[in-house]
């Protein structure tokens, strides 16, 4: 291992000692060593994993699609990143201004909020893989990509146009845990409209696929959550106990083979 990834390693074990007291955990959690925050080689994973061009391809045919009305009004399509070979897929409802105008997911304030939480695991962000149920920015006016705060969550009609590269993507990574990030991506998996407090921390099968629904980390920064501070209050409390209960089920999930 070189010494820049030794120190990284270093960086990331203290930050997830000194932030896990704040996230209902008395000591550090234990992840598998060999997740443990280790940069991918781009090399080693193309030679091991032989799906590698298929989602080559995949991106190609998103990065040029244009099969439902956002096609038209994206700045870039955002195809979803991180490990061919990720045993934990994030998956989000759709790109937001920041995503739409750099081309990869959860790159905001949002995603500045899960990647945290991924160190916190005890993952680094290109170990895992991220994705939306949709590849294009949902607009509330979609006259306007250079408006802050015009985002909108997918229609029915969108999601089910965009939906086959999601389950490429799925099929092609192949990952062990499928972590939803919100109501409309449990939505879409699960086919259920219940709040999100009701179906969050369980986990579901989805075609053979280990599926855990927990909040969007947009919803978390909206009620209070935040890294580096002491709580304001009981519920932001509450909110980040359950939040890092469901996280650590997949944890145990992945360190024991059980449920
Ligand atoms: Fe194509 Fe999906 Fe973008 Fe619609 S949202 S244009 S289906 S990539
Ligand atoms: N919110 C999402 O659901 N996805 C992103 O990529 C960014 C914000």
């Amino acid at each position: 291992m070189k010494q820049s990834d030794y120190l990284k390693v270093l960086k990331l074990a203290k930050r997830t000692l000194e932030e896990s007291q704040n996230w209902g955990e008395d000591e550090l959690y234990k992840a598998p060593v060999k997740n443990i925050s280790l940069p991918v080689q781009p090399q080693a994973t193309e030679l091991k994993n032989n799906n590698k061009l298929s989602v080559e391809e995949l991106k190609n045919k998103v990065l040029n699609c244009k099969d439902c009305a956002l096609g038209k009004t994206r700045l870039n399509a955002v195809f979803g990143e991180g490990s061919s070979s990720a045993e934990i897929m994030f998956v989000g409802e759709g790109p937001g201004f920041d995503e739409d105008h750099q081309g990869r997911p959860f790159i905001g304030k949002a995603g500045q909020f899960l990647t945290n939480l991924i160190e916190l695991m005890g993952y680094s962000r290109d170990s895992v893989y991220i994705a939306n149920i949709v590849k294009c920015h949902p607009m509330k006016d979609p006259s306007n990509p250079e408006l802050r705060g015009n985002d909108r969550p997918p229609t029915d009609l969108e999601v089910s146009e965009c939906s086959k590269y999601l389950e490429a993507q799925i099929a092609a990574i192949n990952p062990k845990v499928i972590i939803t990030l919100g109501k409309p991506s449990a939505r879409y998996f699960l086919k259920t409209d219940m709040a999100m407090g009701a179906i969050r921390g369980q986990f579901r099968d989805y075609n053979g696929i280990k599926l855990m629904p927990t909040y969007h980390p947009s919803y978390l920064i909206r009620n209070g959550c935040v890294f580096g501070k002491k709580d304001q209050g009981q519920e932001v409390t509450k909110l980040k106990k359950e939040v890092w209960t469901d996280l650590k089920k997949v944890m145990d999930y992945l360190k024991t083979g059980k449920i």
